[in-house]
């Protein structure tokens, strides 16, 4: 049994998530955004977070680019290794929606499996599936990082939408679509991810 958790039990705490949850004024949960590079999920994290903040709401975002600057640092972009990436950031966002806190996780976590399993890894009701449902050639056309036009040169292999497979939700919560050629801005798209937390009860 060495290297693996077993013989082991789970310890109650006197406070508990709904203790937490009336300190605070709001249900935790974990609003997961999905999509491919470029789409717009860490801005639209970015602005949901402050969208909430002035609310007096408490957020925290799990950004995947920067949670590969430290927890996940050592994951690569194989299919394996994307896979222990969302359950890494699932398992904490879990612990931050069980703190109480609106929890953003902003990922790519391109296999509906993986969102999956962490969408199972929270009570019913608390995982949030937003989908950044915006096509490859906009988000090729933007390329804020460059990155496309590196995997398009072979210089970046298994890049996301070039040579490796994104798989959009098929039952989301929210998606957010463009308008013919126009885009909601990240305001606009924070109001309606708000609007669907107020209308559902996680803010009071
Ligand atoms: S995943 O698939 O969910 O594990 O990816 P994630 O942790 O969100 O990291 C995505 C960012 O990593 C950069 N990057 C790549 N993306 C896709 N495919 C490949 N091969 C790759 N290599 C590096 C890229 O900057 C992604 O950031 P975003 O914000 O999505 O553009």
């Amino acid at each position: 049994n060495i290297g693996k958790s077993t013989n082991i039990v789970w310890h109650k705490c006197y406070v508990e998530k709904v203790d937490r949850q009336d300190l605070l004024q709001q249900r935790g949960c974990v609003i997961w955004i999905t999509g491919l590079s470029g789409s717009g999920k860490s801005t639209l994290a970015s602005a949901l977070s402050k969208g909430l903040h002035v609310r007096g709401k408490l957020t925290y975002v799990l950004d995947g680019d920067n949670v590969r600057h430290g927890l996940c640092r050592d994951l690569s972009f194989k299919a394996e290794d994307r896979a222990e990436n969302i359950r890494r950031v699932g398992e904490v966002a879990k612990l931050f929606a069980d703190a109480g806190v609106i929890c953003i996780a902003s990922l790519i976590s391109p296999y509906r499996r993986d969102r999956d399993a962490c969408r199972a890894l929270l009570p019913e009701g608390d995982f949030i599936e937003v989908f950044m449902d915006v096509p490859l050639q906009v988000c090729e056309q933007r390329d804020p990082k460059g990155l496309y036009k590196l995997a398009r040169a072979g210089k970046i292999k298994g890049f996301t939408g070039i040579d490796d497979p994104y798989e959009a939700p098929l039952n989301c919560e929210i998606a957010m679509r463009q308008k013919g050629s126009e885009c909601d801005t990240p305001c606009e798209m924070a109001e309606k991810v708000i609007a669907f937390l107020e209308e559902n009860g996680y803010l009071r």
